[in-house]
């Protein structure tokens, strides 16, 4: 690994430069640092939003079979503040990566797949177009009675919680503790990091399974990885190039 102090961080940026410049089937996987300089709270560190709330009373569907109006006010307030945000230098960056690779891309092969765990639109809204939503999407609403599922932008949704046409109600159509991600989803995001060569971390505490394995299984299949992150995480130690600091700072000096 290539050190992690402030004055290696000239000569990581270089290398993470040259490990990208070699390749041409990257993988990305971004977390909820990504969004953070937009203005959208992470959920684990200093303001992170399960320091204020508790997953099991608003992320379950125990919860939700409690109290589904408690639940949608939360993914309201949550989606007042994605709406009210724009992506930053760090989605900006990570699309123009995809558009390089796509430019340069010889074999008829995807050359990038942003695997995200975000649940916002940011990386959409900044021009990434291969984006893989492990955890759901906050515009999404699912019926909990005929399964239809729908985009809906409207804020706030009014009255809460919303009802579908079949007299079911509307759940948010993200992954909450204790249940499986979309299969389709899943696979899809395994395939990516089995064929890459080079795995891009971003944000993300490498915490929460099965997303943190998937870096574990592009290493496996022989990528190389480089991380960046404000806070060294479980990854870093196995990481080829380790940048620590901002997304927003260093990605745009990535490319
Ligand atoms: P976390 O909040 O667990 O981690 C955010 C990571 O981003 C931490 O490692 C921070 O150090 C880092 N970070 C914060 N600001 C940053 C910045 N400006 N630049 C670079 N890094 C920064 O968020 P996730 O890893 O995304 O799941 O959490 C994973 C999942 O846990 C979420 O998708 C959500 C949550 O419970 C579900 O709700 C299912």
């Amino acid at each position: 690994m290539i050190g992690l102090s402030a004055e290696c961080q000239p000569s990581s940026v270089s290398a993470a430069r040259r490990l990208l410049a070699e390749v041409s089937r990257v993988v990305v996987l971004t977390g909820a640092g990504v969004s953070e300089e937009s203005g959208v709270p992470t959920f684990r560190g200093p303001g992170g939003l399960w320091r204020q709330f508790r997953p099991e009373d608003l992320a379950t569907p125990e919860a939700f079979g409690r109290d589904p109006r408690l639940v949608w006010e939360w993914y309201n307030w949550r989606r007042e503040k994605i709406a009210a945000v724009e992506p930053n230098p760090a989605h900006r960056a990570l699309a123009e990566l995809e558009a390089r690779l796509k430019a340069g891309a010889t074999a008829p092969v995807r050359p990038l797949t942003l695997v995200t765990q975000n649940v916002d639109d940011l990386h959409e809204r900044a021009g990434s177009r291969s984006v893989l939503h492990l955890h759901g999407e906050i515009w999404r609403l699912r019926c909990t009675g005929c399964g239809r599922e729908d985009y809906d932008r409207r804020v706030p949704l009014d009255p809460l919680p919303p009802v579908c046409a079949c007299g079911s109600l509307l759940r948010p159509a993200v992954v909450w503790f204790g249940e499986a991600l979309a299969p389709d989803t899943w696979d899809a995001a395994v395939g990516a990091a089995q064929a890459c060569e080079l795995v891009l971390v971003v944000g993300t505490s490498a915490l929460v399974y099965p997303a943190a394995s998937l870096p574990a299984i592009a290493l496996q299949a022989g990528a190389r990885l480089i991380e960046v992150n404000r806070d060294p995480t479980p990854l870093t130690p196995r990481a080829d190039v380790s940048l620590q600091g901002k997304a927003g700072d260093l990605l745009p000096q990535l490319l």
